[in-house]
């Protein structure tokens, strides 16, 4: 996979050396669509993803100088207000002292409907845990990753995790680790569209405007029962069944809004039909959709060739990102070889002294 490079200039004269953390994007299966009052992000219903390998982002850290200013940046450059405050409450939280010097970079494409807040938060977070004098439960940094993007906190799990709402300790679990069910996950990724609206503006717009959304928080509780069992019986159909119907609906209630959000484009279409087409030809074979005119295709190993190709041959598909449940954040001393190879140093773009 295509990754972003990024040489990190060392910040010298600090005190422990850089720690680098990835972690994965999750696809939901039954999908977190407005929020509960409270900070944090709060879910107003329980969601279920699944941890995607290979869709990774890689957050770098390192303590700098105690009279210098945090310096935070996404790698390439990004909007870094979400990004600093999230850095300022996880310092508080894990009881780290000195500013730090924080990098965060992607291997996928960013704010394209692929989740890549989950994954960034995800490794962020694990990479500030390392610093902090009494590293956290993982529960308890699900909750604080959380605070950068909601869906932040099931990437803090691997394979299939659940988030529902609440401050407890077991708010995000692992209902199935990823080797317990080992599915193909297919993107198939459509050339640009008009620019897409946020998801969290997304969520808060539907929740807001559209008629459709008492109805939305109404079916979570079938969806979410049907999407457990499947995934406890590792009933393909059964799940793909509920994470269509649960990603239609939840558009429906974008559609509902005003004004209206239309996430899909020609392709994603295209893409719905050709998945149903291929279940009329005996594969097994079904798709989701975030807030973005990707989708996502569950299937069979056995059938991710078959499958692929016939994404691939969709008109307006580019390409076809194949995936499959992944693990959990991890710490490591190294930085990814994908990441942090060759970007400008600080003072000439992606930093802030
Ligand atoms: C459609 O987690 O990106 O992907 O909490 O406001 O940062 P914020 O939203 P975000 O929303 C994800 C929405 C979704 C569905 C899902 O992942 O469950």
């Amino acid at each position: 996979m295509a990754g972003f490079v990024c040489r990190v200039p060392s910040a010298a004269g600090r005190g422990r050396p850089a720690v680098w953390a990835v972690a994965h994007a999750n696809v939901a299966l039954v999908k977190y669509w407005g929020k509960a009052p409270g900070p944090g992000h709060q879910p107003a219903t329980t969601s279920v993803s699944l941890t995607l390998d290979g869709l990774t982002s890689a957050a770098r850290v390192e303590e700098r100088p105690a009279n210098r200013p945090d310096r935070v940046a996404w790698a390439p450059p990004g909007p870094v207000a979400d990004l600093r405050r999230f850095v300022e409450h996880a310092r508080t939280q894990l009881g780290i002292a000195r500013p730090l010097d924080v990098l965060v970079t992607s291997n996928f494409p960013v704010a394209a409907g692929l989740a890549s807040s989950a994954s960034a938060y995800a490794a962020l977070t694990t990479a500030l845990a390392a610093l902090a004098v009494d590293p956290p439960s993982v529960e308890r940094l699900a909750a604080l990753a959380r605070h950068g993007s909601g869906s932040a906190c099931r990437s803090m799990f691997g394979g299939f995790v659940q988030w529902r709402p609440g401050e407890d300790a077991r708010a995000v679990t692992q209902l199935a680790a990823p080797e317990r069910w080992p599915l193909a996950v297919l993107i198939a990724i459509s050339g640009s569209g008009p620019k897409r609206v946020p998801s969290r503006e997304g969520m808060r717009r539907a929740q807001e405007t559209s008629p459709f959304f008492d109805a939305w928080l109404a079916t979570n509780a079938a969806d979410l029962a049907a999407v457990r069992e499947a995934v406890g019986s590792r009933d393909l159909r059964a799940l793909g069944t509920a994470a269509e119907r649960n990603a239609l609906r939840m558009h429906a209630t974008a559609l509902g809004a005003d004004p209206p959000l239309l996430y899909w484009e020609a392709a994603t279409v295209a893409v719905v039909r050709e998945v149903w087409r291929l279940r009329e030809d005996g594969v097994p074979a079904y798709f989701t959709i975030d807030a973005g005119p990707q989708v996502k295709v569950l299937c069979e190993p056995g059938d991710s060739q078959r499958v692929g190709q016939a994404l691939a041959g969709v008109p307006g598909i580019s390409h076809v990102l194949r995936s499959r449940p992944g693990g959990a954040p991890r710490v490591l001393r190294e930085p990814p070889e994908w990441a942090f190879a060759s970007c400008p140093p600080p003072a000439a773009g992606h930093g802030r002294a």
